[in-house]
């Protein structure tokens, strides 16, 4: 993992050392290919590897079981075999598709990962997931693909929307609140500095939220421990992301999701009182939304987090803060409670957008 303003030029040494192949395969969508994706294909060439752009359509589109067989039929194109190692440079969206294109071709190549939008940086290229959607869902398909090499270079967000900035900060704000207050604060100081990005100071952010995220996510690659406390927020922001038609980005569900879960907690007395209420000052200072829109019923978010092809749970869990900087443990040391749906249903009047 390298973590480094200006990184991008140290590429091609990197890929040499960690990533040593015959051809690259430089995966990346059409809004990155003419900001980032030719720069890292021309800083490839320049070094003398061989390398060529597969490049898919923006956004979840680019996770379509189409798109997957697309980029399978241009590895072979492109005459990459199993000594080729297949590159991803973009947003989660390219990296979930390229990282499983790279686990199922030929039974699995390498793969690196570039990721250029914060909440990629922060979440999506750290602990090996990849995959795609089905018709029924996302991320129904997927495998555990580790990357050769993660290399993040925070220059690349210069070019990011505002809007896709503060996704990732969303998840920012949720390492900050299951582990490290003092973060959490420094994040909120630093507000202009992000939107302006300087990226020495989205360095800091990005390292530090990386480690969070690798402290829950490495002893438990199948999510049954620590890993779960990533989840926080996340039950009910799927729910709002899902009522939402996807029209709300997944962070801001996810900040949404955490601001009613943490009110859950503080009502089921798992929580210290105030914490939704520090939780919303956070998000609110980053610019992201922190309540539940009005058309959406309570009825209707609990209904539509039941629907979650993944879980399919008659009983909702959720992880929970115990205050900012802590998740509260079950007695028998789980890391997820299953709260009653009537409190549940309470923390989300509470935290509904008024009509
Ligand atoms: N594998 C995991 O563990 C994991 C974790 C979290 C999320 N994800 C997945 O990640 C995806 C979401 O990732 P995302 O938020 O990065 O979305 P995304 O990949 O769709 O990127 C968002 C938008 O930003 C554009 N973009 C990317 N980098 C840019 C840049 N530097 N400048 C300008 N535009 C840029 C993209 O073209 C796209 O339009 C979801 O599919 C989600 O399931 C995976
Ligand atoms: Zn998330």
């Amino acid at each position: 993992m390298v973590v480094r303003p200006g990184a991008l030029a140290e590429l091609p040494a990197l890929l040499r050392h960690a990533a040593p192949a015959h051809r690259y395969a430089v995966v990346t969508d059409a809004n990155v290919a003419p900001l980032w994706g030719d720069t890292v294909l021309r800083l490839l060439r320049q070094e003398g590897l061989v390398a060529d752009p597969i490049v898919v359509a923006a956004g979840e589109r680019a996770k379509s079981r189409e798109s997957w067989a697309e980029v399978l039929d241009s590895l072979l194109a492109l005459g990459l075999g199993r000594d080729g190692c297949v590159v991803a440079v973009g947003g989660g969206a390219v990296g979930d598709l390229a990282g499983f294109a790279a686990a199922t071709f030929l039974r699995g190549i390498p793969v690196v990962q570039v990721p250029t939008t914060l909440l990629a940086m922060v979440d999506a290229s750290v602990g090996g997931k990849t995959g795609i959607d089905l018709p029924a869902g996302k991320n129904l398909a997927g495998a555990f693909h580790h990357p050769r090499l993660v290399l993040v270079d925070p220059s690349t967000l210069a070019t990011l929307p505002d809007q896709e900035l503060r996704s990732g900060l969303a998840e920012v704000v949720k390492h900050g609140a299951i582990a490290d207050s003092t973060y959490l604060v420094g994040v909120m100081a630093e507000r202009d500095a992000i939107f302006d990005r300087v990226a020495s100071v989205l360095a800091v952010v990005v390292a530090r939220s990386i480690q969070i995220k690798a402290s829950f996510a490495a002893s438990d690659p199948y999510e049954l421990g620590p890993r779960k406390a990533l989840n926080a927020g996340h039950t009910i922001g799927h729910a709002v992301e899902l009522l939402s038609g996807y029209a709300l980005p997944h962070g801001h569900a996810v900040g949404i999701g955490l601001v009613v879960e943490t009110r859950a907690g503080e009502l089921a007395g798992l929580t210290a009182g105030g914490t939704a209420a520090r939780v919303e000052l956070a998000l609110g200072t980053l610019g992201l939304p922190t309540r539940v829109p009005a058309a959406m019923d309570p009825a209707a978010v609990l209904a539509a987090a039941r629907s979650d092809k993944k879980t399919r749970a008659a009983q909702l869990h959720y992880a929970v803060l115990s205050g900012i900087g802590a998740v509260a443990r079950t007695g028998d040391g789980g890391w997820t409670f299953a709260l009653a749906d009537d409190l549940v249903v309470m923390a989300l009047e509470q935290c509904r957008e008024r009509a």
